[in-house]
Formats: C-alpha cells, sequence, structure tokens
C-alpha cells in the first residue's frame, strides 16, 4: 500500500546489521583468506555488537527448552552467513564442531565456552571455561580450534550472540561429540525460524528525505 510522505526521519534499525553484511561482502569478493576473515572479520563484528538496539524481537525469541539459531543474513554464493543465538537461562550446545571458521560475538549477557581437542584416545578439555563477556569476540575453525560447548553464563537471564560462519552455517554437515566415548555424530543444524530480517527496505528514510529535499 502507497505511503504519504512524513516530514520526520525514522531511524534505520538495520543500518549495521546492513553494513555489516556490505563489508563481510566486500572481503568475500576480494577472495580473503580464513585469516583475513578472522582479523577484518573480527572488527566488524566487534564493531555490530557495539550496540544492542538493531537486532529486532523476532531474532531475540527465547524458548523453553532449546537454545535457538535464528538466522540474519546469508551471502547469495553462501561464502559467509550470520545468525542470532538465543539462549534462554541455563541453556547450552552439546559439544559439536563448525568445519568452517566462525566468529561468536556477545550481544547481550555473557557465554561460557569449554574448548576440546581430539586425540587418539578420545575427546580432552582444554579447560577451564571461558566466560565471554558482552562485546567480546571469539573465533573457532579447524585451524584455531574447531570443538566446544556454549553454555549461556547465567542461569537466571536471556544472552544473546551474533555468530558469522564461512559458510551457510545452518546447511553445513558438522559434527557433535560424546565426551566420555570420543564418538562422533553427524548432524545439521538448520534455522529456528524462516523469517530474516528485511534489510533492503528503507523506503520511510527515503521517504523523509525526499520531503525534506522538496521542502528546502
Ligand atoms: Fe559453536
Amino acid at each position: 500500500m502507497a505511503q504519504a510522505l512524513t516530514d520526520t526521519v525514522p531511524v534505520d534499525q538495520l543500518q549495521p546489521l546492513r553494513e555489516a553484511v556490505q563489508a563481510l561482502t566486500r572481503l568475500a569478493d576480494g577472495q580473503a583468506s580464513e585469516a583475513v576473515f578472522l582479523t577484518k572479520g573480527k572488527e566488524i563484528l566487534a564493531q555490530l555488537i557495539s550496540q544492542d538496539d538493531w537486532l529486532e524481537e523476532d531474532f531475540r525469541k527465547t524458548h523453553p527448552e532449546y537454545y535457538q539459531q535464528y538466522l540474519l543474513y546469508c551471502d547469495p554464493y553462501e561464502r559467509f552467513s550470520l545468525q542470532s543465538f538465543v539462549w534462554g537461562p541455563g541453556q547450552s550446545t552439546p559439544v559439536h564442531d563448525h568445519t568452517v571458521w566462525g566468529l561468536v560475538g556477545v550481544l547481550q549477557g555473557a557465554e561460557s565456552c569449554m574448548r576440546y581437542r581430539q586425540t587418539v584416545g578420545g575427546l580432552v578439555s582444554e579447560g577451564p571455561a571461558v566466560i565471554l563477556e558482552r562485546g567480546s569476540v571469539d573465533a573457532v575453525s579447524p585451524t584455531v580450534g574447531d570443538i566446544h560447548k556454549v553454555s549461556n553464563a547465567f542461569s537466571d537471564r536471556t544472552s544473546i550472540s551474533i555468530h558469522i560462519y564461512g559458510a551457510n552455517i545452518g546447511n553445513t554437515r558438522r559434527h557433535v561429540f560424546d565426551t566420555n566415548t570420543g564418538a562422533q555424530k553427524d548432524f545439521v543444524s538448520g534455522y529456528s525460524s524462516n523469517r530474516l530480517p528485511n534489510l533492503w527496505d528503507q523506503a520511510a528514510r527515503i521517504r523523509a528525505q525526499v520531503l525534506q529535499r522538496s521542502a528546502a
């Protein structure tokens, strides 16, 4: 439905996410290596999580039993993707790997991360667990350490992290591990919702700019 021009410029809530997507696309178009993505991508993610007002409510919702994994953006060639992970009080992942590079930035609350490595005798923890505070960014990949278990550091509140991976991670074949036996099982995580943020509808802001220009 057509909408009238208004004289107030609305806040462009999704601008920080759009700018992060554009910066990551530039890296991908330049055929950045994993090392470059982990360095430059960390800066991009740190900037994105430096403010907490751009992530819409649909992508902050908890589930009573399971942590949630919402897709925020996927590159058309699946060279990278962004997600919000939402942890209800006390929720955690199984021990798992990623098989591609990944960055984890804490947007709200805090997370506890326990890393593991595979040995001939099974899985060995590289503890103690590290607490990722709000604003911090952690990296994973088969080259820098890829197996971990992530938990909400809080038992009484929600924590949210923003992730970037070097693939469409919801479609990626990965593994979960039994810490007692070291046995691994294939899994494909998928996503918790079919909806994505609409990064490309900036009509409200543009209408306001048109009106301001015509009044000048
Ligand atoms: Fe992970």
